[in-house]
């Protein structure tokens, strides 16, 4: 599978949010990452769910990559208009039911994908293989951009590829989390398929996002 790119809203410039939506969608980008975040699951807050609806009616080419930090996800999945070609990640951690969860997300046309937080063992993902599109490694502590990655991040990628390829089953790998230019070829190589791009890569100071988005798929092609 070809590397894919996410670039992730919550790191745009959040005063034009249009137009960055508008010029992204025009770039032949795969996904938008969407931040969705309840302040209790990690203790803060970004787009909501008006803004996470609202990228429907601008977006042409790309598909939304809902990534929902929040405890009980569903609750939230009508106000998102979650439907047909939209990815939804919810967390391992936050769900009481997940079986239900994803059932909920698939019944809606969406692909249920589950994201781990870094101190979440990619072992725990076994058992869903056979009912998931995809999963999320956060290789940074989720509810900020610009933290650090955690150590050990290569290895757990790795070691989710290979349980994905042993399970037989076709799960995309993204990566989430200060996928930088100097990290991401060596996550390409560890097995990623989507990278999430933030404040860490192509939304920097000074870069234009063209140009950016051109050197990002160029690196994890
Ligand atoms: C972190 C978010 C990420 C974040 C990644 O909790 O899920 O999407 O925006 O961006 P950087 O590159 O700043 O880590
Ligand atoms: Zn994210």
């Amino acid at each position: 599978m070809k590397g894919m790119l996410s670039p992730s809203l919550m790191c745009a410039d959040v005063l034009n949010l249009q137009s960055e939506l508008e010029t992204l969608d025009r770039l032949d980008v795969d996904y938008i990452h969407l931040d969705f975040m309840d302040n209790k699951f990690v203790p803060n807050i970004t787009l909501d769910t008006s803004i996470v609806k609202a990228c429907k009616t601008v977006l042409k080419h790309m598909r939304r990559d809902i990534h929902i930090m929040a405890y009980e996800p569903q609750q939230y999945f009508d106000r998102m208009e979650i439907g047909e070609g939209d990815v939804v990640s919810v967390h391992y951690e936050a769900c009481d039911d997940l079986d239900g969860v994803i059932a909920d997300i698939r019944a809606r046309g969406a692909s249920p994908y589950i994201a781990i937080s870094p101190d979440t063992k990619p072992e725990v993902l076994c058992d869903y293989f056979d009912k998931i599109d995809g999963c999320v490694v956060m290789t940074v502590y989720p509810g900020f951009a610009g933290r650090p990655m955690v150590a050990g991040s290569f290895e757990k990628l790795k070691r989710t590829r290979q349980l994905i390829d042993e399970s037989g089953r076709n799960v995309i790998l993204e990566v989430d989390g200060n996928v930088s230019w100097d990290y991401c070829k060596k996550m390409r190589e560890c097995g990623a398929d989507v990278f999430v791009a933030g404040s860490s890569s192509i939304f920097q100071k000074g870069l234009k996002l063209d140009e950016a988005v051109a050197r990002m798929k160029e690196l994890v092609k």
